[in-house]
């Protein structure tokens, strides 16, 4: 009886210990606990304000109010080391407290950064955010957290307004992108869950796109469980590109499980599926009509094809006139010659001078209003 009384508590202890440390440590994107589970174990993750979203450009609100972003310190790395990170889920770099970004309502402190990626199968992207669903190759995450009004991380990740993540979208390009080796080399150091690497500290900006006044802003969450509805989103209309063989390297070198893990699982689309965005309005820091930025090139084929298309529809415009005016003087006029020649025998001179002046169109009229 006395053993029934103190075990069961224990065993319940146990039971939700388990539960709960291994909801909180344990999930992954695909598979039992995969992300439509996500609910079950973080109910945050159903909440009707989460990311990342697809962003439809021609629904979004444009807000002349949002001017471009400033990174703060980004460029003044210093001297101490990054610390480049496996968590199992993604790669980190941690950031020093002195970079922050400007030009949102409040200052934010940068923490860490990370990518999201797909599994190298053409044509299948591993971004999160999506532009008309179209997924691009993969997405880097700048993660910042409110200062101003928290004291830290761990504060401010549940609050609303407490962080603000930059997403670049990152598209595959022909050339090697000298800024991404600056992670993409050191992944082989870190390739088992829970491993990390000093690595030398470098520009963050260069990672950035050069455009940081085009971008989209909404309400949403993290990417991850659990889900905090706290993040101030800015999704830059710019990408970057990155070569095959560096994303190639990002989706073939890191591994989900822990070193002494005799199953080895790759780490690839390490994604979230686009959550609905519900009442939420997507806004945008630049009008619709600016929306396609032409390249010189496209310039001169949009001039020049203009320009034959003027020249072609002069030309038929001729024609139609020279036909029109042809026809009148074969068909139209002996037509009408009989008819005023039978009703009006003594104005032939006339009909004369309405035959030789066919050509002037105006002229041709004469005829008829004398006919009546
Ligand atoms: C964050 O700040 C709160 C309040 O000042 C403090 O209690 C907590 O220990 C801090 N957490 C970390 C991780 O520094
Ligand atoms: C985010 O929500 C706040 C209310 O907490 C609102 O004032 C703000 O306009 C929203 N921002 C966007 C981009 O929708």
């Amino acid at each position: 009886m006395d053993f029934v009384g103190l075990s069961l508590p224990l065993i319940f202890l146990l039971w939700q210990w388990t539960f709960t440390t291994g909801a909180e440590s344990y999930w992954t994107y695909n598979g039992p606990v995969g992300q439509s589970k996500w609910p079950e174990y973080f109910p945050v993750c159903g909440g009707a304000a989460q990311s990342p979203v697809d962003i439809a450009p021609v629904q979004t609100q444009y807000d002349p109010s949002l001017g471009p972003l400033t990174p703060l310190g980004y460029s003044q790395h210093g001297k101490v080391p990054f610390s480049l990170h496996n968590n199992g889920h993604t790669v980190h770099v941690s950031l020093p407290d002195w970079m922050g970004v400007g030009g949102l309502p409040w200052h934010f402190t940068a923490v860490q950064m990370h990518l999201h990626w797909g599994n190298g199968s053409p044509g299948a992207g591993g971004s999160e955010h999506t532009i008309n669903e179209q997924r691009a190759a993969a997405e880097l995450h700048v993660v910042h957290y409110n200062s101003e009004l928290y004291p830290n991380m761990s504060m401010a990740k549940t609050q609303r307004n407490g962080l603000a993540v930059l997403g670049v979208l990152i598209e595959t390009g022909e050339e090697d992108n000298p800024a991404f080796w600056n992670i993409l080399n050191y992944l082989g150091r870190i390739r088992h869950a829970g491993q990390s690497v000093s690595i030398p500290a470098f520009d963050v900006q260069s990672l950035l796109p050069p455009d940081l006044g085009r971008y989209y802003r909404y309400n949403g969450s993290l990417t991850t469980p659990p889900c905090f509805q706290s993040v101030l989103w800015t999704v830059f209309t710019e990408t970057i590109k990155i070569s095959r063989t560096q994303l190639t390297k990002l989706e073939t070198v890191l591994y989900t499980s822990k070193e002494e893990d005799s199953n080895r699982l790759l780490m690839q689309d390490n994604y979230r599926m686009t959550q609905p965005l519900n009442d939420r309005t997507v806004l945008s820091s630049f009008p619709l009509e600016s929306l396609k930025v032409y390249s010189a090139g496209e310039i001169s084929a949009i001039v020049i094809g203009a320009l034959c298309g003027c020249i072609g529809l002069a030309v038929i415009i001729c024609f139609i006139v020279k036909t029109i005016r042809s026809t009148s003087s074969w068909d139209v006029l002996p037509s009408i010659r009989p008819a005023t020649i039978l009703r009006m025998p003594g104005k032939e001179p006339k009909q004369d001078v309405a035959l030789n002046t066919t050509s002037e169109p105006g002229k041709k009229e004469d005829p008829l209003p004398t006919s009546v």
